[in-house]
C-alpha cells in the first residue's frame, strides 16, 4: 500500500511519520519546497530502526514518484494567522490545489484523494471538479478532527476517557459545523443528562472554535497533530477496507435535502472509498444548521468561481 503525502509542513510531515510509524502504508512526500520533502522523509526513514517499522518514505519535489499510489492526501497551502477565518485562505489555496490536483490526475489517475487544506470543502469540491474522479474517491478530512475536538473537550468536562465519548460534528469545516449534542453519549450514556445544557453550549462553541484557539496560541502554526491522526484514521480505513463511520466532507447529491455541495456527514469508508453516505436522523434545529453551513459552502465555492476567472 502506498500513500502520497502533498506538502511537507507541520500537517504533511506528521502525516508521513503516523503512516510509516503506524505500519499503514508506505509513503512519497512531496513539497514545492526543495530539498524539504526528501530531508524529512530521510530523517524519518533514520528513525524506523529506532521506532522500528520496515516502511518505506521517500521524499522529492515531482510527481513522477506518485504513481501507483492507493492514497493521496493534500495538505499543501497556507495555514491561518492568529484572526484569519479558513475562508481568508481561498486564493491562494484553491490556486495550489488546483495546481497539484492536476498534477494527480496525470501521474496518480487512481488514487483515492484525500483534502486536508483549507478552505476545506471549497478545496474538496475543487480537487474532484480539477480530478474529475467520481464522487466516492475525493473527500475532504475535516468531521473527523472537529468531532475528535468535541469529544476531548466532552471527555475534559466529565474527567472521562475521551475515546469512550460518542460524538459527531457534521456540517462545513467552520464556524456553521453542527457538533450533534442530542446524540453524543459517554459508555453509551447520554451527555445530556450529564452536562448542563448551557455548560453544553460552551463546549460546542470551544469545539466551533477548536482551531482559532491553538492558532491563537502558537500563532506562527495552526493545528498539526489531530488534523493528522484524522487524515489517518481515514486512510487506515481505506487501505485495510474497515468499513469506519467517520464525518467527512463529501458531494452531497440530495442527501439530507441538499444537492451538489461538499459537506460533512457520516460515511463508511472503505476500500472503494465512501462506499456508503449515512443518512442519520437529524433535529429539525441540527438539519437546519447543516443546511445553513451547507450554503456557506456554496457561497465560498461561487467566491471561488469568480477568483479563478478573474
Ligand atoms: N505544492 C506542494 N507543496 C506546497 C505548495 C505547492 N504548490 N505550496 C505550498 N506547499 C507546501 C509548503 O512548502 C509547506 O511546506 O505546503 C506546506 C504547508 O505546510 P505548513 O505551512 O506547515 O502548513 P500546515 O500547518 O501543514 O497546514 C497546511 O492544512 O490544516 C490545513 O489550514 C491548513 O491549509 C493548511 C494546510
Amino acid at each position: 500500500m502506498k500513500v502520497t503525502v502533498v506538502g511537507a509542513g507541520h500537517v504533511g510531515a506528521t502525516c508521513a511519520q503516523r503512516l510509516v510509524e503506524g505500519d499503514i502504508a508506505d509513503v512519497y512526500l512531496v513539497d514545492i519546497a526543495d530539498g524539504l520533502a526528501a530531508g524529512k522523509a530521510l530523517d524519518l526513514a533514520q528513525a524506523a530502526p529506532l521506532v522500528g517499522h520496515s516502511r518505506r518514505i521517500e521524499g522529492g519535489t515531482t510527481y513522477e514518484p506518485a504513481a501507483g499510489s492507493d492514497v493521496v492526501v493534500i495538505t499543501a497551502g497556507v495555514p491561518r494567522k492568529p484572526g484569519m477565518s479558513r475562508d481568508d485562505l481561498l486564493a491562494t489555496n484553491g490556486k495550489i490545489v488546483t495546481s497539484i490536483v492536476e498534477q494527480i490526475a496525470e501521474h496518480a489517475p487512481d488514487a483515492i484523494i484525500i483534502m486536508v487544506t483549507n478552505p476545506l470543502d471549497v478545496t474538496t469540491h475543487i480537487a474532484m471538479e480539477v480530478s474529475g474522479l467520481a464522487r466516492e474517491r475525493v473527500m475532504g478530512m475535516a468531521g473527523a478532527l472537529d468531532t475528535a475536538r468535541f469529544r476531548c473537550f466532552i471527555g475534559f468536562e466529565l474527567g472521562c476517557a475521551a475515546r469512550d465519548v460518542q460524538a459527531m460534528v457534521l456540517g462545513g469545516h467552520g464556524d456553521s459545523m453542527v457538533p450533534l449534542a442530542s446524540s453524543a453519549t459517554v459508555g453509551g450514556v447520554p451527555i445530556a443528562g450529564l452536562i448542563a445544557p448551557e455548560r453544553l453550549e460552551e463546549i460546542i462553541q470551544r469545539t466551533r472554535d477548536g482551531g482559532a484557539e491553538i492558532v491563537g496560541l502558537m500563532k506562527t502554526a495552526s493545528a498539526f497533530y489531530a488534523p493528522s491522526a484524522g487524515v489517518v484514521d481515514m486512510v487506515a480505513s481505506i487501505l485495510r477496507d474497515e468499513g469506519r463511520v467517520l464525518p467527512a466532507s463529501v458531494l452531497l447529491r440530495g442527501e439530507f435535502g441538499i444537492d451538489d455541495t461538499f459537506v460533512g456527514v457520516p460515511v463508511r469508508l472503505g476500500a472503494a472509498g465512501v462506499e456508503e453516505i449515512i443518512e442519520c436522523e437529524l433535529s429539525a434545529e441540527e438539519m437546519a444548521a447543516l443546511h445553513a453551513s451547507a450554503a456557506h459552502v456554496r457561497e465560498t465555492v461561487a467566491a471561488w468561481e469568480r477568483l479563478k476567472n478573474a
